[in-house]
């Protein structure tokens, strides 16, 4: 009997080959066999070389002479990667003439012994921020420009939060206060001392409402150079920029502002522009906009 799987193998087997003439074919076919291989060996190798050598010359032509745009985007990866890219940006950025230096209700007015405020008895809107103040809430020296308010107000928070007990020892000064301020100072000390620490009346930024005078509510070192060596002088002279502040007259400032050093005074100019002072080291303002040195009244 013939199982039905046997069927297939039994149909489609090959016929074997004769013997004789047949045998005879073979070295001709052999022959075939290795030409071809070697035809394929060859292709192969030319294909290889032809590769390699694009490569080589791809290589090469990196090296010497990159395309433009690739040079270019290393090189400002590498820039942006060490920080320095972003901060020549930010500098060259910087709008200077944002606000004017000359309004006295400007946020960036600059007031000094030549630049005297215009009008001479100015008077800005100033309100009694929500902090502790050396005097009653009512008296004009307490208030500040409404501009200010909230950002003292923060910053007053933020320092309490840290510990930091902070107080209002002057703001706002009209003119006619400037004149019994400066006036003391004069009869205290002389004219020549009195004009490196008090502006003579209508040439005080505190007549702008945006200048304030801090100090710790325990009232030590008020209005003194050791302000700025107990807690609250060094707190506010570290975070004081983070809530639109600077520190008006610094340590080298003043052949250019002709005050000295004064560690209580802060003027309020908004973050943007403190952010930028502070990161510069505290240049004076008229350094930072370009403005003459005013040492001395002409
Ligand atoms: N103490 C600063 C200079 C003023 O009197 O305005
Ligand atoms: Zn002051």
């Amino acid at each position: 009997m013939l199982y039905w799987t046997e069927m297939p193998f039994t149909t489609i087997r090959p016929q074997r080959q004769p013997v004789g003439p047949g045998r005879e074919r073979r070295p001709r076919r052999r022959r075939t066999i290795i030409i071809a291989a070697i035809l394929v060996l060859l292709l192969a190798a030319i294909l290889y070389y032809v590769g390699t050598h694009r490569a080589a010359n791809d290589q090469s032509s990196m090296t010497l002479t990159p395309p433009a745009s690739s040079k270019t985007k290393e090189q400002q990866s590498v820039t942006s990667a060490n920080g320095v890219g972003d901060k020549v940006a930010s500098d060259d950025n910087f709008n200077k003439k944002q606000y004017s230096n000359d309004d006295p209700a400007s946020l960036w007015v600059i007031v000094n012994k030549r630049r005297p405020l215009q009008p001479k008895d100015y008077a800005p809107q100033v309100a009694a921020p929500n902090v502790p103040l050396r005097l009653g809430a009512s008296n004009p020296e307490m208030m500040v420009s409404t501009k200010m308010v909230p950002a003292l107000e923060s910053m007053f928070a933020a320092a309490k939060k840290d510990g930091i007990e902070l107080m209002v020892a002057s703001g706002y000064r009209p003119y006619s206060l400037q004149v019994s301020v400066y006036g003391s100072e004069v009869k205290a000390y002389g004219q020549a001392e009195a004009d490196r620490e008090s502006a003579r009346p209508g040439f005080s930024e505190h007549q702008t409402g945006l200048a304030v005078d801090l100090e710790p509510v325990s009232r030590q070192c008020e209005v003194q150079d050791c302000f700025g060596d107990t807690p609250e002088g060094k707190w506010v002279t570290e975070h004081a920029h983070e809530y639109g502040f600077i520190l008006r007259y610094t340590p080298t400032g003043e052949p250019t502002t002709g005050y000295r050093h004064e560690t209580w005074h802060f003027r309020y100019v908004g973050t943007e522009l403190s952010k930028e002072i502070y990161r510069l080291n505290n240049p004076p303002l008229e350094t930072f906009f370009g403005l003459p040195a005013a040492p001395d009244y002409q």
